[in-house]
């Protein structure tokens, strides 16, 4: 792999250890993957960031970099809402340990933003390079935006962070980003029918990229619920839809194409005892309609899932849900924090959470449209 000068010396050790340290990870990747060169990158995400995956020994090796980042950089939901962990029924340890890792990040300069919607913030524009690690946001923004990530681990886009730069390989070059297969979708979907699809496809088609052909009206929103839940089961980094997403008409046609009329999902429980929304992040939009949706006060436990940013931008929607008993976190999510190990039955409304609970946090999870989650939260009967 081709280095600069400037990276042959950051390699060496001349900047410091952390640049240097990083740097080895992004040469090894490369070398790994055959990238040509290093490339830079507009901004970085990182995951992995709550305790629960870093432990002790992770925490003492954070607490040894040194710098600043190069580039925006974000960080991925943590273990817990940094404000009401408390509310979360986090013990004090768990939150003074993940409160550190946090300050090791808002020192090397992160802005703490632990969301997994960071296109909501940093949004970047097609055909920008970029390093991020959340599986959701990777497609979302390989495939509605058009911009260019690689699906990073943790430690890669850290480096990619301090360096400002990543290999060049996969995601980064364009013929990589191509179809492998043609899906078309019987018939026109509602919108709880995106995640469900987006599971369903994930695991029929493994990791090939589709092409697929929706019929009707798709919305972002429809997008990234689709692309959270494909993301999860199959693991592709980008999709493209005919006529919708920005890259569709850029390949040939695939040769391969399947045909999808059953796509339904088995819940593994029946009585929930949590319902929990905002997987991914919720939108501003998604936060309000959800507020107007929650007219009285709520029967079962409802949390709701948000970045930071977007929560305060709309204080009056929180303000309402909370007055009805709904409890809106940020910071963290249904499934990276151990929370929500303290109830048995989740009811979701997202693909990717209801592949992630049983598996990450041991606990049953029904699928539920947005409208029958809410319902169930308010105890009526239909
Ligand atoms: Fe985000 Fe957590 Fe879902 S990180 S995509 S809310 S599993």
């Amino acid at each position: 792999m081709y280095l600069t000068a400037e990276e042959e010396k950051i390699l060496d050790g001349e900047q410091g250890e952390t640049l240097q340290k990083s740097m080895e990870i992004l040469v090894a990747i490369g070398k790994i993957f055959d990238a040509d060169r290093l490339i830079p990158i507009k901004s970085a995400q990182v995951s992995g960031v709550s305790y629960q995956n870093i432990g002790d020994s992770g925490i003492e090796w954070f607490e040894n970099l040194k710098g600043k980042v190069r580039v925006p950089s974000l960080i991925n939901p943590a273990g817990m809402d940094l404000d009401k962990w408390k509310e979360m029924g986090i013990e004090s340890e768990f939150a003074r340990k993940q409160l550190k890792i946090i300050s090791v990040f808002r020192r090397l300069g992160f802005r703490i933003e632990c969301t997994c919607t960071p296109y909501y913030i940093l949004t970047p524009e097609k055909g920008d390079h970029i390093a991020w690690a959340e599986s959701s946001a990777v497609i979302y923004a390989n495939a509605v935006i058009g911009a260019m990530t690689n699906r990073e681990g943790g430690p890669s886009a850290l480096a990619a962070a301090m360096v400002g730069k990543t290999p060049r390989f996969g995601m980064h070059i364009k013929e990589k980003r191509a179809p492998h297969i043609r899906v078309e979708v019987n018939r026109k979907l509602k919108d709880h029918e995106f995640p469900k699809v987006g599971y369903w496809m994930g695991k029929e088609i493994e990791n090939k990229i589709p092409l697929i052909n929706f019929k009707g009206k798709v919305t972002d929103i429809n997008l990234r619920d689709f692309g959270a839940a494909l993301a999860s089961t199959g693991g592709q980094p980008i999709f493209h839809v005919e006529g919708v997403t920005p890259e569709w008409k850029d390949f040939h046609l695939p040769e391969e194409s399947i045909y999808v009329e059953d796509f339904d999902v088995e819940s593994g429980c029946s009585e929930a005892d949590l319902v929990a929304i905002g997987c991914p992040h919720l939108s501003g939009k998604e936060l309000r309609k959800i507020a107007q949706m929650v007219s009285q006060p709520l029967k079962k436990d409802m949390w709701i899932f948000t970045s930071r940013f977007i929560k305060n931008k709309n204080m009056d929607a929180v303000a309402k849900l909370e007055k009805m008993g709904a409890k809106v976190f940020t910071d963290t999510c249904m499934v990276v924090s151990p929370a929500t190990r303290n109830y048995r039955c989740i009811m979701v409304n997202s693909g990717k959470a209801f592949c992630y609970l049983p598996k990450l946090a041991s606990t049953e999870v029904i699928f539920k449209p947005l409208k029958e989650c809410i319902q169930e939260a308010l105890g009526n009967e239909d």
